[in-house]
């Protein structure tokens, strides 16, 4: 957490001169993360009076419960000893996140915790993950349940959510590396520079280096196969009341399907009268780029590249529009994730295999819509680099 010298801390500073965790573990946490909590709601102005609720909030259900929610703390360095959590870089089991709504409605601070027991890193992990649902059942006051509807539902969710998503990416991204070799020959380049040490000792990157390393043109990358592979193609909403959108009225309780491969994305933007935009769609309208006719169609990673202040070449994520992972606050929830694993698998293929061109025969970009929008082939020749 960035520095918070200029902020009060009121609402932070009498609560944690009263509220205790009931062991170190507890403690640890509290004293972290409650501070860190304080600073972003009050960084986000925040009524005082709310400011207390939500730390209260973060304190009856993160720090104290029965169990160490968070783990037990980490070792002297601040990272977790024995276990790992998923839900960040640092691998410590909370991640923060301030959500800005429109930009005249005031942002919401939300986090998101993982659930860790006693056992992780010892030999009763297994026992562990069910610790987590141990650990709801007791704050509920009922009795432990694995072999439920809503745990099933869940494990199918995150498969269909999580796995085919990810795997039709990176088919995408295959066929794209095979079919601009001077782009698979710029992202290898690229990879060598960054990954320094890997590049030297004739290694793979490892994974930790993978995930702490900046490599720009690696996202830009990854964001265009996004844009032109288009594996989620619409986001689904239901109106809760009724709305205009564009001139156009929505009673309440539509299907609304807002494609991510049509105009603004893959082909010209419509022409569309400013008079009938809505006051928030006029506010937000400059929030992204807009692509050039000529090039939306063609497959560029540079699109995504900017150079910044001190003149160095950075991922701009706001270069133009694509929403591989949705927006709001059903966005995906496996996004982090997602760039974790493609991130990591794109830089192990590309480090260790040329792909080299195929035959007109099998070369396509046929689609094919499925649960996602897959290519309906990917086939690879690839070439060992030694
Ligand atoms: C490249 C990979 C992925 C893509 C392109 C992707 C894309 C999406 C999209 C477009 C949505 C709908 C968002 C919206 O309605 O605004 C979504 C939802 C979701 N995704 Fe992903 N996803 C990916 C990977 C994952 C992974 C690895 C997980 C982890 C388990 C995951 C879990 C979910 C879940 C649970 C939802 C439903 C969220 C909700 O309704 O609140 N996704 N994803």
């Amino acid at each position: 957490m960035g520095c918070d010298s200029k902020l009060q801390l009121k609402a932070w500073k009498t609560l944690s001169k009263y509220l205790h965790g009931s062991n170190e573990d507890q403690e640890y946490w509290w004293k972290l993360t409650g501070r860190h909590v304080a600073s972003l709601l009050e960084a986000a102005e925040y009524p005082l009076e709310k400011q207390y609720e939500c730390l209260f909030f973060h304190y009856r259900w993160t720090c104290f419960s029965k169990v160490p929610d968070m783990g037990p703390a980490p070792g002297s360095d601040g990272l977790p000893t024995k276990w790992k959590s998923l839900l960040s870089l640092d691998s410590t089991s909370i991640e923060y996140s301030w959500k800005w709504n429109t930009t005249i409605a005031e942002p919401d601070i939300r986090y998101v915790t993982e659930p860790i027991g006693q056992y992780p890193g010892t030999e009763l992990r297994d026992i562990g993950k069910l610790e987590s649902e141990a650990q709801m059942a007791r704050r509920d006051g009922r009795d432990i349940k694995i072999d439920t509807q809503v745990i099933r539902d869940e494990l199918f969710g995150f498969y269909m959510a999580g796995q085919e998503t990810t795997s039709t990416t990176l088919c995408w991204a295959m066929r794209y590396l095979t079919a601009n070799l001077n782009v698979q020959t710029k992202l290898r380049t690229a990879l060598r520079e960054a990954h320094v040490r890997a590049h030297r000792n004739g290694d793979l990157p490892s994974a930790q280096e993978i995930a702490q390393t900046d490599v720009p043109y690696l996202e830009a990358f990854i964001q265009e196969v996004h844009r032109v592979g288009n594996s989620v193609s619409s986001i689904v909403r239901v109106t809760t009341k009724d709305a205009v959108v564009l001139g156009h009225n929505i009673p309440e309780g539509t299907d609304v399907f807002m494609l991510t491969n049509g105009p603004n994305y893959k082909t010209p933007p419509l022409k569309i009268e400013e008079s009938i935009r809505s006051k928030t769609s006029r506010e937000t309208k400059d929030k992204f780029g807009v692509w050039d006719n000529w090039s939306i169609k063609r497959f560029i990673p540079e699109r995504w590249l900017i150079k910044n202040e001190e003149g160095r070449v950075v991922f701009n994520p706001v270069a133009g529009y694509t929403h591989p992972y949705g927006a709001g606050p059903r966005a995906c929830f496996g996004m982090k994730w997602a760039q974790l694993m493609l991130k990591s698998i794109i830089t192990i293929i590309v480090w260790s295999f040329e792909f080299a061109p195929l035959p007109p025969a099998i070369a396509d970009f046929k689609a094919i819509d499925v649960t996602t929008h897959r290519a309906e082939f990917t086939y690879l020749r690839p070439v060992p680099i030694h």
